[in-house]
């Protein structure tokens, strides 16, 4: 129950996002009184009318249930911030042109809500950050008269299979002062009962480490993929064959894209904490960003491109999303566009007016290259017109 003072337990700022809304979702679904707040008018229009304005896995259902059982609000209004006990701010921390942080996102946000806050609120920050920006949010709060609490509590889970892991993962849990942990602790404790305490700037730089870890794994991986290809050798099958009841490469990843709106901005963000020293975080960089080049060259060996119909297949960040962010599929056609005749891009889920049918893509394109290894595109092998040459860096054909 939210105590006498507010109407809703909790407020989630930036609450129609990709992680802001399932998180709503699930707390309004273990029955406490949710309000989510975005600026976003036509995604709240679209979580008021009971439809999901993204895919994630289970969301729709659990959305209409939440409708129905009262439990949760939207609204674009942030002066209704001010009947909320606990706030979750949750909004984008995108790197800027010189890769490094931009501090705006969050003082942005909290500008246009300062005349709705009070000193009985807690603010959690969930937004993954530069650390020493909880710290800076708390100072800022005190400028400015307040004596909000501040924790931060980053967010693990996958996108797309969020609502699933909430419960499977442990939370970490931070804050500046009891207040504001016990509150962290008594919210996410509906969620999970595997709770991380640690210090605001721990915390901070956990999630960092957490995503450029993935990172660096990923871009490992995609070198080997690389060397192996480069000489002529199929690296599924050295793959394959060296996990082979051998425990030590058990976690090792397949090749692919690494990208996605988190993995690269936050192994930047790391670099800058680290004062551009971080030199295998900028190696990964390098190595997955130069990946869709190096697709494209492998794919030139297999049949010149100038004149050619090049087809994209699949163009979400990771396989079954339509989350277009920072895609490398869009890379890949960008190389693509200066090399060959035409590039036709499709993909199941991503809403994008360029886009064609697969059908089209199969029917037209000399040459393909599958950026995406959604699970439909198995057995498509078998569709391919005869002399039609392919890269499946995923190996998702067979
Ligand atoms: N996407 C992921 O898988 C993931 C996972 C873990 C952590 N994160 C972190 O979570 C944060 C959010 O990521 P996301 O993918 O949900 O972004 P998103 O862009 O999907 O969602 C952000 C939401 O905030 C809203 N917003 C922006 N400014 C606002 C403001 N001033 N007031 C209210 N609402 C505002 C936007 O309209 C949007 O709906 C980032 O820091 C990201 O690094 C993301």
């Amino acid at each position: 129950m939210a105590s006498a003072q507010f109407h809703y337990q909790l407020g989630v700022i930036g609450g129609c996002g990709h992680v802001g809304l399932p998180l709503a979702l699930l707390v309004a679904s273990k029955g406490k009184s949710t309000l989510i707040y975005d600026i976003n008018s036509q995604a709240v229009g679209s979580v008021r009318a009971g439809r999901m304005p993204f895919e994630e896995d289970g969301a729709a259902a659990l959305l209409e249930r939440d409708l129905a059982a009262g439990t949760l609000s939207c609204t674009d209004d942030p002066s209704e911030l001010a009947r909320c006990q606990i706030l979750i701010l949750i909004v984008g921390t995108p790197v800027d042109e010189h890769l490094n942080p931009s501090f705006d996102a969050i003082p942005r946000a909290l500008e246009k809500c300062l005349p709705f806050l009070s000193d009985e609120q807690i603010i959690i920050l969930r937004s993954t950050v530069y650390p020493g920006t909880s710290a800076k949010v708390r100072d800022w709060l005190r400028e400015r008269g307040l004596e909000t609490s501040v924790a931060f509590c980053p967010e693990r889970v996958a996108q797309g299979h969020s609502l699933r892991e909430f419960s499977e993962l442990p939370q970490i849990v931070s804050a500046f002062d009891e207040r504001g942990l016990e509150a962290a602790k008594e919210l996410f404790g509906c969620l999970t009962t595997d709770l991380v305490e640690m210090q605001p700037m721990e915390a901070e730089l956990a999630k960092l480490i957490t995503n450029a870890w993935r990172y660096i794994q990923f871009a490992t991986v995609n070198q080997f993929y690389m060397i192996a290809e480069k000489n002529g050798l199929d690296f599924d099958r050295i793959l394959e064959g060296s996990k082979h009841n051998y425990p030590r490469l058990a976690s090792i990843p397949a090749p692919g894209f690494a990208a996605g709106p988190c993995l690269f901005k936050d192994t930047m963000q790391l670099a800058a904490f680290s004062q551009n020293q971080f030199f295998i975080g900028h190696s990964a960089m390098l190595v997955n960003e130069g990946l869709p080049a190096f697709v494209v060259e492998q794919l030139e060996k297999k049949t010149p491109l100038a004149g050619k119909t090049v087809g994209v297949i699949g163009m979400g960040f990771k396989a079954e999303t339509d989350d277009p962010r920072s895609s490398l599929s869009y890379k890949v056609k960008k190389i693509l566009n200066m090399k060959a005749r035409r590039v036709l891009t499709t993909d199941p889920f991503v809403k994008d007016s360029t886009l064609v049918p697969l059908e089209q893509v199969l029917l037209e394109a000399d040459a393909l290259i599958i950026g995406t290894p959604h699970k439909q595109y198995r057995g498509l092998k078998g569709k391919l017109r005869p002399g039609v040459v392919f890269m499946d860096i995923w190996n998702i054909l067979g």
